[in-house]
């Protein structure tokens, strides 16, 4: 009895410790790099991600830096064009995609998003002379529109207008370039870079009307709830604790 009773304890034990170092080896291999989180990003996009310095900074790379922390992972970040995100973290290359980046039900289809930790509004650039005066009147005339590749502002766009309005460039700021110009007639983009576009050149507004209100989310593979659980929890602690809040004050500063 008693003999029978030490085996039934020590093969529990071997359970428990077998067990035990499958979560462990689990817990490894929730990144695609052991440590490390790989954030993929488009670092041209402030105040969510821009350089400073050689260094990538913003309110994206920020937030990263804290989950990452209490994840007890490294954060790599790489900056890559926008449109290969979602497929770079479709196929292991990444761990997250995090670049001011919107949900969407298509987007949905391909990757899982994070709870969101930003609001995002689609904004139109104009020049300061330009007749342009609202979305309407940009939507219905034959203008020319600068978006960056693969953006919702060039989703919805090309959707509304069609193809051979749209002018698509690689980088949010080309897309300006192009505004300053004349090359094109006006710019789609996120309300946030407009704002730091049209105060780095000369002779641009943001329209009063806005295009499209939206969520900000990172995006993880499909197949790495794990991942997402815990960035989710890290997340809705930083969230709580007031970090996030901190994070986004420090570059959008809420009385001027
Ligand atoms: N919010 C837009 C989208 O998700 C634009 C994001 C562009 N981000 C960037 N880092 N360049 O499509």
């Amino acid at each position: 009895m008693k003999k029978i009773f030490s085996k039934i304890v020590s093969v529990g034990l071997i359970l428990c410790m077998g067990l035990a170092m499958a979560s462990c080896a689990k817990k490894k291999d929730m990144t695609v790099q052991k440590g490390k989180l790989t954030m993929a990003t488009n670092a041209y996009f402030p105040p969510y991600e821009y350089y400073d310095n050689n260094k990538i900074v913003g309110i994206d790379a920020e937030i990263a830096e804290a989950i990452a922390k209490k994840l007890d992972l490294e954060l790599v970040i790489q900056d890559v064009e926008f449109d290969s995100i979602i497929a770079g973290v479709q196929s292991n290359k990444y761990d997250i995609g995090m670049a001011g980046m919107t949900v969407t039900d298509e987007r949905k289809l391909a990757v899982n998003f994070s709870s969101t930790y930003a609001t995002g509004i689609q904004a139109v650039i104009v020049a300061e002379d330009s007749e342009i005066t609202d979305v309407d009147m940009l939507l219905d005339g034959d203008y020319k529109v600068g978006v960056q590749q693969g953006t919702t502002g060039d989703i919805y766009l090309t959707d509304d207008v069609g193809e051979d309005r749209v002018v698509r460039f690689s980088k949010g700021n080309d897309a300006v370039l192009a505004l300053s110009t004349g090359k094109v007639d006006a710019v789609v983009i996120d309300n946030e870079p407009a704002k730091s576009f049209v105060a780095a050149n000369e002779g641009l507004k943001i329209l009063e009307t806005s295009y499209a209100v939206e969520d900000y989310a990172m995006c993880i593979n499909k197949n790495n709830t794990e991942l997402l659980d815990a960035i989710n929890k890290a997340l809705k602690e930083l969230t709580d604790d007031g970090t996030i809040a901190a994070i986004i004050e420090k570059y959008i500063p809420s009385n001027g």
